[in-house]
This record gives structure tokens, sequence and C-alpha cells, in this order.
């Protein structure tokens, strides 16, 4: 595994040209609108760096983009990859550690996810503060990556708190809602039961959804402070369930990203002006 993401960092170190990432960007289910406002990007397909994994699902396209957004230098993912699309979760880390690799301190991601909280609507945004890890499974099983960071990496601070503070100022300013909440990941694909809504509920999740955990997972181990933001693109409370349909999910992603677009940009601006 080293050796390969070592070819993929190195491929990425040559086409990027001397351009130092700073920050890495994820962006889930329809919610590629954030790319719009990278300056100068340049974008390589997944498919043409080393041992990168390509995706299946049709609403993620797989580039990665290279270019500047409030003056940081941001690799942003468009397109991830999941864990039930049958990929290993190391798999699904891959690009994150090589992101690491190439020098990111700081990894924003973003998903679009089912609300849990009775508090929550349809097309609102959750900024992630804490997870649970119901995948079954870590990306940081099997032998340690040393020269990534330890076998146990500590998670009492997995979502940064100052980063947190300048988006929390961000929405603010913004005058717009922002939740705040602990996201849970379960493998998928298919969505929860309402017994099993009840379930993430009563264990203390905001919102449920399939990604971010092992991203975060990932980086972490590697010491890359996170923020993540959840789409809430459906609701899992008890009297509200609906049926799901992929095309609301990306509709309600959209409406989401626009807020949460703004949100990642006010708090970008913030952390440059602390930097
Ligand atoms: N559950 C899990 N994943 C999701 C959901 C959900 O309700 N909505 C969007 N992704």
């Amino acid at each position: 595994m080293w050796t390969e993401l070592n070819e993929a960092a190195n491929f990425l170190k040559k086409e990027l040209q001397g351009f130092q990432p700073e920050i890495g960007l994820v962006l889930g289910t329809g919610l590629g609108q954030l790319m719009k406002e990278m300056k100068d990007a340049q974008r390589i397909p997944y498919s043409a760096i080393p041992h990168f994994p390509t995706s299946t699902v049709q609403s993620h396209a797989g580039e990665l983009h290279a270019g500047t957004i409030q003056g940081f230098k941001v690799l942003g993912m468009k397109g991830r990859f999941h864990y039930y699309e049958g990929y290993s979760l190391a798999q699904v880390v891959f690009p994150i550690r090589v992101m690491g690799m190439l020098g990111i301190t700081h990894l924003v991601v973003t998903n679009a996810a089912g609300g849990v909280n009775p508090d929550m609507e349809v097309g609102e945004v959750m900024m992630i503060t804490d997870h649970l890890n119901l995948l079954g499974d870590s990306p940081l099983s099997g032998p340690n990556i040393e020269q990534l960071g330890p076998r146990f990496p500590d998670m009492h601070d997995s979502y940064d708190a100052t980063w947190a503070g300048y988006f929390r100022q961000a929405a603010q300013h913004l005058n717009t809602k922002m939740h705040e909440g602990v996201y849970a990941a379960l493998k998928g694909p298919a969505l929860e039961t309402p017994a099993e809504y009840r379930w993430i509920r009563t264990i203390g999740a905001d919102a449920v959804g399939m990604s971010t955990v092992p991203e975060v997972l990932a980086a972490r181990h590697m010491g890359i402070g996170c923020s993540g933001f959840s789409a809430i693109t459906d609701l899992g409370v008890p009297g509200r369930i609906r049926k799901v349909v992929l095309q609301d999910v990306l509709n309600a992603a959209e409406t989401a990203g626009k807020t949460m677009s703004e949100i990642i940009l006010g708090g970008l601006r913030l952390a440059q002006e602390a930097k």
C-alpha cells in the first residue's frame, strides 16, 4: 500500500508542478458546486492517477481539482468512494492519504445524509461535530502504516474546534441556519428502516449516511485536522419518514449545497484571516 500511495503522490507532484496543497476537500452527492469557486483549477481525472479507484456511482464524477479558494491552495475531490460500492476501506481512503502525503493539513468533507434529529428539515445543513463509526470496519485495520501515523490514533478532537468556530461565525454572518451534530456512518447501500432510524437517534446521532467516517479516520491517523458538513436530504424522524428517491436526494443536496458552499467559503475566509 505504501508503495502504491507513493506512486500516486509522485505522479500528482509532477502533474501539479510545484502547487503545494493546504486543504483537501471532498464533495459528496450533489455537492459539487463549491468547485466553481475554485480559481485557476487544474483537473485530473481519477482514471489518470496510478492506483486511484474510479467511482461506480453515476451521481459522483471522478476528478481531482487543484486550485485556489479564499487564498488557500485546495485539492478537491469531485466524487468519492463508498464502502457499499465494494471497495475496501483502504481503497476508499486512498485519495485522502495521497492528499496528506502531498501536504494538506486540513480536510473538509461533505455528504448527503438523513436527518434523525427532529429539529431538522430537508435542505438544511449540519456541521459535523463528532461521529459514530457503525461501518463495522476501519480503514486503519490491518498492519499499521507507520509512515502515515500511529497504531492507535486519538479521536477525541476529530472535528477541529477552531475551524468549527470559523464556520459557525460564517453561518451567523450569513444569517443562515446551521445545525451542529453527530454523524453516524452505516455501510448501506439500503437506506434505514424506521427501526434503524430510531436506533441511530437513540445512540446519539443527529444524521446518518454512508460516507465521511473512513476519510476522517484516515485523515486523523495522519494528524490532519477535519471539518465536516451534511446536507440533510431526507428525514429519519418518526412520523416524517418518506420514501427516499435519488432525485429528491439530489434536489435537496443542491438546495443545502448552496448554503453549505456559502458557509464553507465564509469559514475559509475567516481561517485565512486568522492564519
Ligand atoms: N440514510 C443513509 N444515507 C443517506 C440518507 C439516509 O437517510 N440520505 C442520504 N444519504
